[in-house]
């Protein structure tokens, strides 16, 4: 496997932007070369941004997993895939080689034949970290079946929202999961999704835990006794492996739910072809790959990240993907150091809010720990301050290993801007430069591309993009209308971010956050609307508004303010604790609030509107700038919530 498409030079990286915003069909074809594809395509792109349809490579037909796999069998099949170190550092270590790779995944694609999935078919897939995570997605893909992975963090009700959603058919779990000292009952938490549900035909249970649970006849399956019987029946048919479908290069390849400003989560779509494209180029890319290095990122394949850089994106580039199934402070904080050092990585992708938490342990973590195979570190997922930039660069990195602050974002598949490791410029919490093939552009409220620098020579807007990349989202599915309002119609012709960003005189990016009603709270997004329509659940809860505030360690923290009826409030520790729990039966533990004041009223414009604005500037302490509140159809209740503040 060799890389053509590699940009090795800040020369190059001009050259070869610059031809892919002056002849994207050229540029994007002579990357596609670079994949095995059943039929070429017809034509690389079709697009408009008002309907929205994108199209790239279209007429050409392929299986993503020959690409991740078969593709590398002959040069590389005894080379490790998949790297997967366990929660418990006692417990053995997993090496995946390709061929081994090849083989689960066939025995995973027999397997859901055998109990009725077909290509189109959604599959929703509840797992831990686990090696047979990254198989089951890989064996939906081999059918042609479009997966749908929810993060092991998420309720029952937030499961059945999205079975419902997707309207699902198959499910693959687990009994449990583990999570530093905790085990996560999945199964459990899969049969209360279920209650009441008459779609979902079969339930696949993988055995990780030995977490007692139940199994419904006739529905629920063990995976251990499905694949051996699958691997029956490819060895009597003589098959070495299951026969890749062929998919159009714009078949859906999954859905991932993510959350937006209204109280629903979306599911955004991804196709084939762009995906797999996408995903390599900026892997290859971003982190500077090398064959053999060890890519070691530490997000959760229930996220984009884990898809795009643990799964397609290191896979289709013959890449070893390290994969870690624990939480980086258990049974300390030297747990990530050791997993470098042990499986001698050299690429290292994590988030500024992981990084900020092991900053709170100091140097002690750090001490004897050889971290010299380390060639390059990544950083995703929310702003990184300039102070976790340094320390991440000087003590984990020794000064010697570029970091790349990868922005990008669900809908987007893969990165979008960032330095490229070693090849472009690196400024401290900055993204820095965008990917070729993509056209970021400021625009004002009204969507005029601003010019005008402020007082530092920056410029400052609403950050979108001109036109589409690869790996753009195609539609949010069983609603492009909705596709269409949340990311096309808020100004012509351009994809909107929903994040606010400055260019500095070099053209830099920096992504400041988001300017729509979505929180970032460690690295996770999440809607305010959603988490006030948890709350609001809440039978004693009449009414709430729910905010971010600046964290130290999580970036955003979740303030809500909540008016409670009197009789049902017996005092305050007893109420929120009860609204917690609700907010984690509805949504999962992720969206708890960090703060919760009871007021008497919350500050609305004359028409009912909340004003959020001045809500956000209490939760952020900054009580000076609280604006003109006389408009307010009760100006009084400012001074109580302020009074009351937390
Ligand atoms: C939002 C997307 C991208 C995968 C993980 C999150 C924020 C992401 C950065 C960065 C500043 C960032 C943005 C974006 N974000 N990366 N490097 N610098 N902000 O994916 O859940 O879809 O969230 O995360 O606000 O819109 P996501």
């Amino acid at each position: 496997m060799s890389y053509p498409y590699q940009i090795k030079s800040l020369e190059a990286y001009h050259k070869d932007y610059n031809e892919s915003v002056e002849n994207p069909e050229k540029f994007w074809a002579n990357v596609a070369e670079n994949f095995l594809w059943k039929k070429k395509w017809d034509s690389v792109l079709n697009w408009n941004f008002k309907d929205p349809k994108v199209e790239w490579f279209s007429g050409a037909k392929l299986n993503i997993t020959e690409n991740c796999i078969d593709r590398h069998l002959e040069s590389s099949g005894d080379k490790p895939a998949i790297i997967w170190e366990p929660n418990n550092p006692e417990d053995r270590v997993r090496v995946v080689t390709y061929n081994i790779l090849h083989k689960r995944v066939s025995q995973v694609a027999q397997m859901l034949i055998n109990n009725g999935v077909k290509k189109g078919d959604r599959v929703c897939i509840y797992m831990g970290m686990i090696p047979e995570l990254a198989y089951a997605v890989l064996g939906c893909a081999r059918i042609g079946a479009i997966h749908s992975v929810v993060f092991g963090g998420f309720s029952a009700q937030s499961i059945a929202d999205r079975l419902y959603d997707a309207g699902a058919e198959f499910i693959i779990t687990c009994d449990g999961a583990y999570r530093g000292d905790k085990v996560i009952p999945l199964k459990n938490v899969i049969d209360d999704a279920l209650i009441g549900n008459r779609s979902i035909k079969k339930v696949i249970v993988y055995t990780r835990t030995r977490t007692p649970i139940s199994m419904l006849k006739g529905r629920d399956l063990w995976w251990e006794d499905e694949m051996e019987h699958a691997e029956y029946q490819l060895e009597k048919q003589g098959k070495i492996h299951f026969p890749a479908e062929e998919m159009d290069a714009e078949d859906p390849l999954f859905i991932l739910y993510t959350s937006g400003s209204t109280g629903k989560p979306k599911g955004v779509v991804h196709t084939c072809a762009g995906y797999m494209v996408w995903t390599n180029y900026t892997f290859v890319n971003a982190f500077q790959y090398q064959l053999g290095d060890i890519h070691f990122c530490t997000a959760d394949i229930g996220w984009i990240t884990g898809h795009s850089y643990i799964v397609y994106g290191p896979l289709s580039a013959g890449a070893t993907s390290l994969m870690f199934e624990g939480v980086p402070t258990w049974p300390n904080a030297s747990r990530f150091w050791d997993i470098v050092e042990k499986h001698k990585v050299n690429i290292l992708y994590t988030a500024p809010t992981a990084i900020r938490s092991l900053m709170g342990f100091g140097l002690d973590p750090l001490k004897g720990k050889d971290l010299s195979s380390l060639k390059v570190l990544g950083t995703v997922g929310e702003p990184i301050n300039e102070e976790a930039w340094h320390w991440y660069d000087q003590n984990i990195g020794k000064g010697n290993c570029p970091v790349v602050d990868t922005w990008w974002q669900t809908e987007t598949g893969g990165v979008l801007i960032t330095n490229l490791a070693g090849v472009t410029p690196a400024k401290p919490s900055w993204a820095t430069l965008p990917m070729p093939g993509v056209q970021p552009v400021l625009v004002d409220e009204n969507g005029n591309e601003v010019n005008v620098k402020d007082e530092s020579g920056l410029l400052k807007g609403n950050l979108c993009i001109k036109a589409p990349w690869p790996g753009i989202l195609r539609t949010t599915y069983g609603d492009h209308e909705r596709c269409r309002t949340n990311y096309f119609a808020t100004y012509e012709n351009l994809y909107f971010t929903g994040d606010g960003a400055l260019k500095d005189e070099n053209g830099y990016y920096r992504i400041t956050g988001r300017v729509d009603d979505v929180l970032n709270v460690s690295g996770h997004r999440i809607g305010t609307a959603e988490v006030e329509n948890a709350i609001n659940m809440h039978s004693g809860v009449v009414e709430s508004a729910v905010v971010g505030y600046p964290h130290d360690i999580k970036g955003q923290g979740i303030y809500a303010f909540v008016i409670i009826m009197g009789h049902m409030h017996v005092n305050d520790a007893e109420t929120r604790l009860d609204i917690l729990q609700t907010v984690t039966r509805i949504i999962g533990a992720i969206a708890k609030p960090d703060k919760i004041q009871f007021v008497k009223g919350l500050p609305k414009t004359r028409s009912g509107k909340i004003m959020r604005r001045i809500l956000r500037k209490i939760a952020e302490n900054e009580l000076s700038s609280l604006g003109d509140t006389s408009t307010l159809l009760d100006p009084t209740v400012v001074d109580e919530i302020v009074g009351g503040k937390l």
